[in-house]
């Protein structure tokens, strides 16, 4: 999807003058399956801290299309009216936007008794399949019909019915999709090889508190007792409180630690950040935690250190850390290693990197080796994806001259207002319409 705003950036040639504080916002990837969340209970789902970015639009659309009302009362606060749930259809171009319309089709399925979706879309980063939910869906007792642009997955007697699931490997999506399903479900559901990043803590959480019987939220397997259609209800307002996003802390932690003289980070909850502040403090960062906040100055120029990193579900280091953290090796001094596990199309934008002057070797599609310090020139780049784009803009920030970060739709799905939050802790951007 291009759009035709754009960043301009004047970078810093290297020197560390970035200051100040910069607050966190609420998770993307917890809200959005909230909002898929919304549909299990019988009255509104009130969701606050959350952010003013695109995807959640995207999802307050594809919701609408399904008769479901989302509001914005106030700022980072929504209203979600998941009761009125009336569609089984989603938005085949707003599906193809977004990887987290999935997220919809187990909740629909088990309300209504049938979904039809197109193949979900959303980041440029190889090829992500939806095998998990097909397999899983099945042993639920569903049948799945295919044509060439939805499949259609239907309940052989109108409901879904508990199953014991193994996920091959961990997947986010599939085991948030998989309690909100299972909750719906007639019986017992088992779900092993669960993931067990923060977001999906968070949700099993908050509808344990709404009364939804699950049983080893924050572990590999959950044991979850179906309501056999039943919504849940809330006694009290139902307000999810949405989760620091561990990925905007992290991306602002990575910058502080290439280009700032002392940056604050806000709002977030270190806690979700361990192996990141582990590694960056090898690499020779300066990091003071705090409850909510951690303190970074950058990685002094005579550090030599060399940087290994392997991308793993949490906790290990986030995949979508990874580009921002390519950034920060292509500036220190010695040689780092990335090895990508999750995605194998998450290196490809290491070559704009290279053409800014970075010295990086990409050996297959899933190892680089970096080079550094090498002195970045300004040049015109696009982000195939969020996290590329958040790392393009570091890279920006940190090289000699001016950089033009087209599409900034990219990063506006997954960063509010990212140009007035880096413009107070120095930070020379702007954003520009065509
Ligand atoms: N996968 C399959 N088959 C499936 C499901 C997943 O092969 O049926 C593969 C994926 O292709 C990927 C791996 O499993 O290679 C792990 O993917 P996962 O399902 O865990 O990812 P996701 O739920 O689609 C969420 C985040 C991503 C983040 C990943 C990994 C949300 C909305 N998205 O995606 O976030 O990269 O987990 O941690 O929660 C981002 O925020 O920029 C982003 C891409």
């Amino acid at each position: 999807m291009q759009n035709k705003e754009y960043f301009v950036i004047e970078g810093l040639a290297g020197s560390k003058e970035i200051a100040g504080s910069i607050e966190v916002n609420g998770s993307k990837n917890a809200v959005l399956p909230m909002m898929a969340a919304s549909l299990l209970y019988d009255s509104s789902l009130v969701i606050e801290n959350c952010p003013d970015i695109e995807d959640i639009k995207r999802m307050s659309e594809l919701l609408g299309g399904l008769g479901v009302t989302v509001d914005r009362t106030k700022k980072g606060s929504v209203v979600i009216e998941g009761q009125r749930l009336s569609k089984s259809i989603l938005d085949a171009e707003i599906s193809k936007r977004m990887r987290a319309s999935i997220f919809l089709i187990g909740p629909i399925l088990g309300r209504m008794g049938e979904v039809t979706f197109p193949h979900p879309g959303g980041c440029v980063i190889g090829a992500r399949p939806i095998d998990l939910f097909i397999d899983g869906y099945l042993k639920m007792g569903a049948e799945l019909k295919e044509d060439e642009n939805f499949y259609t997955l239907a309940c052989k007697d109108g409901k879904l019915h508990g199953a014991e699931i193994t996920f091959k490997f961990q997947s986010v999506g599939a085991t948030e999709t998989f309690m909100l399903s299972a909750l719906l479900a007639k019986g017992i559901t088992i779900l092993r090889n669960c993931a067990i990043e923060p977001e999906v803590t968070s949700m099993a959480l908050h509808l344990i508190k709404s009364g939804a019987k699950i049983n080893g939220a924050g572990t590999t397997t959950l044991i979850i007792e179906g309501g056999d259609g039943a919504l849940l209800h809330s006694d009290s307002r139902n307000v999810y409180q949405a989760i620091p996003d561990r990925l905007e802390a992290g991306s602002f932690l990575i910058l502080g630690a290439i280009a700032a003289s002392k940056l604050k980070i806000e709002k977030c909850d270190p806690e979700h950040l361990s192996v990141p502040i582990e590694i960056l403090r090898s690499a020779g960062a300066d990091i003071e935690i705090g409850k909510d906040f951690l303190v970074v100055k950058a990685v002094p120029p005579n550090v030599c250190r060399s940087i290994s990193v392997k991308t793993h579900e949490y906790p290990g280091f986030p995949t979508d850390l990874q580009a921002p953290l390519t950034v920060l090796i292509s500036q220190c001094c010695g040689e780092g290693t990335i090895f990508e596990t999750i995605y194998e199309g998450r290196l490809n934008y290491t070559a704009d990197l290279m053409k800014m002057g970075a010295d990086i070797k990409m050996w297959d599609a899933h190892h680089v080796t970096i080079k550094g310090p090498n002195s970045l020139k300004g040049r015109e780049l696009e982000g195939p994806d969020i996290r590329a784009g958040i790392a393009f803009i570091i890279a920006a920030i940190v090289a000699k001259g001016q950089s033009v970060i087209r599409n900034a739709y990219y990063i506006d799905r997954g960063y509010e207002q990212i140009e007035e939050r880096l413009r107070k802790i120095g930070v020379n951007i702007k954003r520009v319409s065509a």
